[in-house]
């Protein structure tokens, strides 16, 4: 049973993503995001950034009390990224899955291919829409956090990633004033969208999202997204392989989709080859299917 103070915060956090989605009715998607990262409006994203970060608070406690570890979508993307790079070498177990299936893709047989080294030291994550930077404090992970708007106190730099650049001559992130003006091309091994894509407002932008994130991961490098989902695994499956289309299309690969109370869970990697991620799509491409990111709340 939420209290009433649950349900202040998450009236917060609602109201805003509401009042954007009216913005973009009347405006069209570009100008209501001009409007909504305007300087008039900063007062309101502070307030949404205090209201997540109690109201997310509240989520990890819950889930610990009910000892189900899992329905904390913190703890299922870390404990998914240690597996990948280190305990269960999942990368090696997918790559060898690529290389069998460009094999099987007599066309592709000279594609070129892009491999990770070797595991990394430390995992170099981009957490993009951190708010309070949940994954920071983790062993292992050497997290660049970047939101909008910052929670109070947070290790998180200001930047919208929908216009922050990415550079192929950089070697680090270029941030001045705490505020991020443009990002490695190739440098991270993870980029993880928590709760991201259904702020931002229209299809194309997250579009926009989804290829950035490509750029900025190196090879084999994997994209985390946890999207909220209330419904039952079904409801929306039409919209996930719609997704799994659009990713694949831009080079990266569906290798974990897990569906958990309220939340689904997914991890794209950076394919060997982008011709044998799209080769795929083309090959499972469906009656109906589009390169889209719509979300349900599109449509009403
Ligand atoms: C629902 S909150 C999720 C916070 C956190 N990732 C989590 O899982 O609890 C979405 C966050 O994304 C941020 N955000 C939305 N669009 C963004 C953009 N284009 N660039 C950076 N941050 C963005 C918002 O400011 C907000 O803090």
């Amino acid at each position: 049973m939420a209290t009433e103070e649950h349900q202040r915060l998450a009236n917060i956090v609602k109201n805003c993503h509401e009042n954007l989605r009216q913005l973009t009715k009347l405006y069209g998607a570009e100008r209501a995001w001009k409007e909504h990262t305007a300087p008039h409006n900063a007062e309101k994203l502070a307030e949404y950034a205090d209201a997540m970060q109690q109201l997310a608070g509240i989520w990890e406690s819950n889930a610990s009390k009910t000892e189900l570890q899992a329905r904390s979508r913190i703890k299922w993307a870390i404990d998914y990224i240690i597996k990948y790079f280190y305990t269960e070498g999942i990368y090696l177990q997918k790559r060898q899955r690529e290389q069998r299936l460009l094999a099987s893709y007599n066309e592709l047989a000279d594609s070129e291919c892009a491999y990770m080294d070797e595991p990394p030291d430390s995992v170099r994550v981009l957490d993009v829409g951190s708010c309070f930077n949940p994954f920071g404090n983790t062993p292992h992970l050497e997290v660049t956090a970047i939101d909008l708007c910052p929670a109070p106190g947070a290790h998180v730099f200001q930047g919208d990633f929908l216009t922050v650049s990415v550079d192929a001559s950089l070697k680090q992130p270029e941030i001045v004033d705490q505020t991020v003006k443009s990002l490695p091309a190739g440098y991270y091994h993870c980029v993880i969208f928590s709760l991201l894509l259904e702020y931002i407002p229209s299809a194309e932008q997250r579009l926009v999202c989804c290829q950035k994130a490509y750029e900025l991961l190196g090879p084999e490098g994997i994209l985390v997204i946890i999207t909220p989902d209330s419904q039952h695994v079904g409801k929306n499956a039409s919209i996930m392989k719609n997704w799994r289309f659009a990713l694949a299309k831009l080079g990266l690969l569906r290798v974990r989709f897990e569906k958990l109370p309220h939340i689904t869970c997914m991890v794209f990697r950076r394919a060997i080859s982008q011709h044998l991620s799209q080769h795929w799509a083309s090959v499972h491409r469906e009656e109906g299917i589009c390169e889209t990111i719509r979300i349900p709340q599109d449509d009403h």
